[in-house]
């Protein structure tokens, strides 16, 4: 089958034509980042602007990547949510006009369920799965049995791991969002320089605190005399990953003991951070299971992620009535 999918759950416009729930033929993704950085977060009325200009090209593009026109497109997957519901609508209307207008079936899907399956678009991981999403929304463990089989194993408790990156970030001027840029200072530092504590790290849960941290650095910053810059930046910036890092996989380790797992699966935006991915593969190598990374593009939001889950409903006869609506906040 091949699907048309559309995202517009945030602050990026995505879309995507893939062939069987497998072979993406394109994936354009038309990021906002320029609009809200100036205001350091993203405004939901200016998203949801801006998904409607951006909305109609990244379709065009995606067709066009495809090198196929609409009249081949056999059924539409869009974000249903959780997101910004002004932002949701541009997608979840889109594709409802879309397949009414060419009679095609089409399917809302989870945002958290197709950052939990991008991979499969690239390499066949056997289920079940323990999948840990981390993402500037998102910081959750599921236990994945098969597509639309979800156990919540933990979550965070307060922030996501990339909101702590954000709003550390901004806290140190590094602009927005600031995840990338603390991951390369990071790299630069030493993260045994500055040392901040591990919220629930001991705790006999899967649960996740990430505002901790944030504060940690806040109330460390606001102690220095003077700007932070240079090597003492970069060691700042490496402290705060190196206890964000620490968390994220001590307590994936402990949802693979947990359930008796081998196969870990890591997305969402924060999975693009290269900190984590060392721990986590060094911690592969000791602990003998495997850890599994979209490439970078398919971490982020993106529309391609949809299509695993979208293609397995549609094939099963699952269709999404004309009268569904965008649901905000929505647990998997
Ligand atoms: O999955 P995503 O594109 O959007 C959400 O669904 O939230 O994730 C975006 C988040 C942002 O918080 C961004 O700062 C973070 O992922 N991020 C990173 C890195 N790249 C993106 N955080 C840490 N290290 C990175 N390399
Ligand atoms: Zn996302």
């Amino acid at each position: 089958m091949l699907l048309l999918c559309l995202e517009s759950s945030c602050d990026e416009t995505a879309a995507a034509v893939v062939r069987d729930g497998r072979e993406v033929l394109s994936n354009i993704i038309a990021s906002q980042v320029d609009v809200h950085a100036r205001y350091g977060g993203v405004v939901p009325e200016l998203a949801s602007r801006k998904h409607l200009e951006a909305m109609p090209v990244v379709i065009e593009d995606a067709l066009e990547r495809a090198g196929i026109g609409i009249e081949a497109i056999e059924g539409i997957a869009v974000t249903r949510g959780p997101g910004l519901v002004g932002a949701l609508l541009v997608a979840l209307a889109t594709g409802k006009a879309l397949a009414f207008a060419r009679d095609i079936p089409w399917v809302g899907v989870h945002h958290i369920e197709g950052h939990a399956l991008a991979i499969q678009l690239e390499q066949e991981v056997t289920y079940p799965f323990v999948a840990l999403i981390v993402s500037g929304g998102h910081t959750h463990l599921y236990l994945v049995e098969g597509v639309g089989h979800y156990r919540i194993l933990g979550r965070t408790l307060d922030d996501a791991a990339g909101e702590a990156y954000d709003k550390v970030a901004k806290l140190l001027g590094l602009g927005y969002p600031g995840g990338a840029v603390v991951d390369r200072l990071a790299a630069e530092g030493d993260p045994e320089s500055i040392v901040f504590p591990r919220p629930l790290l001991h705790q006999d849960n899967l649960d996740f605190s990430f505002s901790g941290i944030k504060t940690a650095v806040l109330n460390y910053v606001k102690k220095q005399s003077s700007e932070i810059s240079g090597s003492h930046l970069n060691d700042l910036a490496a402290g705060f990953q190196r206890a964000a890092v620490e968390v994220l996989t001590a307590k994936s380790l402990r949802a693979l003991k947990a359930t008796g797992l081998r196969r870990l699966v890591v997305a969402g935006g924060v999975a693009c951070n290269r900190g984590l991915r060392q721990s986590l593969q060094q911690a592969a190598r000791e602990g003998e299971f495997e850890v599994f990374f979209p490439t970078p593009l398919l971490c982020t939001d993106n529309a391609a992620m949809l299509a695993v889950a979208a293609d397995a409903y549609l094939s099963q006869g699952h269709r999404s009535a004309l009268d569904l609506n965008a649901l905000a906040g929505w647990p998997l």
